[in-house]
């Protein structure tokens, strides 16, 4: 048997198409609806933030949709990703399981979010944009969105959560030096960041905070400045799909095939990357991989939040999606996963958890970290505090293979690398990092706080 541990696709075997899995879905997909009027969004809604071409990605139902030659150039600066072996994982484990992880935090950004954040900076450009504004948390998206407006000439601001801001200056630093303009969020350069900063001269921020400020500065200036997102919605997925695409590929040269992928999930959209390949092949070819999500226990939406109608934003300025939501006014526990610190979900995640076509799994903050350094001392690489989420689920996936006896071929994607995350090591090390249980009670609480629209649809 072969002792092969790395998959290498030539640039030859780099994805010419996007798959969008809207295609398949056998869930009917649900509206999107404006947050003034809770009415479905229109095409001229969605213009004041996003280029015609992403609207039009967002609501296709093409299986297909090719990759401009200008996007694909700049992915062969890191794509194909590897595909990875952990035999040394696997060795440590004693188990009689195969794990593979598909590494993303090849990218010149260190994560996948380099996938959507060129297409997005692309068809801006085309349709005449000279400016982007985005929200980062830890700064993993923020610094992939500087990177991709740095090649395609725009501008762009990123309100940066305060919190993050102060504890990870050196991703700020990342962003500058792609020639971002960074801010603390709550700010005092939109109304909603001085009504927070009024009622909380202290506050700490939050990503929904820090999308609304985006979302304001893009809405108010009558046309120069579009917004983008990094997560949640139909197009981000969709590009990311470049990852799933690659591992079928890569597994087929391994001559094997996954009984479960695994992926981190924040909004959704590395694990969809990663997934949704896979959920065609079990929609239309007969195939029975099981589909894991793995969150915080701390930021639990699919595993306890409530499938139904939600402002994406805390100041409800962004659409209205049917997703797991823990409440848009959701503030998070301290958590080192500053990228799944969000209130919802994309919403065909959503849709796929409720369908029962996928699984979603909790897990805490410190038996993440053991997972992590277990990884790094095997494998060699730090992980993002977020994709340690996917590490622990397949470590337990592998676990239970041993015990059971059953060789089992696990698949999970690696998101991102963590050396901008020593911060987050050094306080495991010292016996800091606390578990948080998100209270089952305080997600009912929210549900008060809901649009009400459910009797419109
Ligand atoms: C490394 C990494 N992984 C995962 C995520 C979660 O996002 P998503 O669920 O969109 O993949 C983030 C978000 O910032 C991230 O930085």
């Amino acid at each position: 048997m072969s002792d092969q541990t790395k998959y290498i696709l030539n640039e030859t075997d780099l994805p010419r198409f996007w798959y969008n899995i809207a295609a398949d879905s056998p869930v009917p997909p649900t509206p999107v609806l404006r947050p003034d009027t809770l009415e479905p969004v229109t095409p001229d809604f969605l213009s004041v933030l996003f280029p015609m071409e992403i609207i039009l990605q967002e609501v296709s139902t093409e299986r297909f949709i090719q990759i401009p030659d200008e996007v694909r150039e700049i992915y062969k600066l890191y794509r194909p990703t590897p595909l990875i072996r952990a035999r040394r994982l696997e060795k440590a484990l004693g188990t009689t399981a195969h794990i593979y992880y598909k590494n993303e935090g090849v990218s010149p950004a260190g994560s996948h979010k380099p996938n959507t954040a060129i297409a997005q900076a692309f068809y801006n450009k085309v349709a005449g944009t000279k400016a982007l504004t985005t929200e980062t948390g830890a700064g993993q998206w923020g610094s992939a969105l500087s990177l991709a407006c740095n090649f395609f000439g725009l501008e762009l601001e990123v309100y940066m959560v305060k919190i993050s801001y102060q504890q990870k200056p050196y991703r700020r630093v990342m962003m500058q030096t792609y020639g971002a303009q960074v801010f603390a969020s709550p700010t005092d350069r939109t109304n909603y960041g001085r009504s927070v900063l009024a009622q909380d001269p202290s506050s700490p921020g939050s990503l929904g905070i820090a999308i609304s400020e985006a979302v304001e500065i893009a809405a108010t200036s009558g046309g120069a400045k579009k917004y983008s997102l990094g997560s949640v919605l139909n197009h981000v997925l969709l590009h990311q799909s470049v990852i799933g695409e690659e591992a079928l590929k890569q597994m087929d040269m391994a001559g094997e095939y996954p009984e479960v992928v695994i992926g981190c999930v924040g909004g959704g959209s590395n694990f969809g990357g990663i997934a949704y390949p896979f959920l065609r092949e079990n929609l239309k070819n007969g195939k029975r991989t099981r589909l894991l999500a793995v969150e915080p226990t701390a930021t639990p939406s699919l595993t306890k939040g409530v499938y139904t109608f939600d402002y994406g934003d805390t100041a409800r300025m962004a659409p209205i999606v049917k997703m797991h939501t823990l409440g848009h006014g959701f503030v998070p526990a301290p958590i080192h996963a500053g990228g799944l610190r969000y209130h919802g979900m994309s919403p065909s995640v959503s849709a796929f958890c409720d369908a029962g076509l996928i699984e979603a799994v909790a897990v805490k903050q410190r038996e993440t970290f053991d997972a992590a350094v277990q990884f790094a001392r095997t494998e060699g690489i730090i992980p993002a505090p977020e994709s340690a989420h996917a590490i622990r689920a397949a470590i337990n996936e592998a676990l239970d293979a041993k015990m059971k006896g059953e060789k089992r071929v696990i698949l999970f994607n690696l998101s991102g690398h963590g050396n901008f995350d020593m911060s987050a090591y050094e306080a495991y090390f010292a016996g800091r990092l606390e578990d948080y249980e998100y209270p089952a009670e305080a997600v009912q609480a929210a549900m008060a706080e809901l649009p009400r629209v459910d009797m419109l649809v």
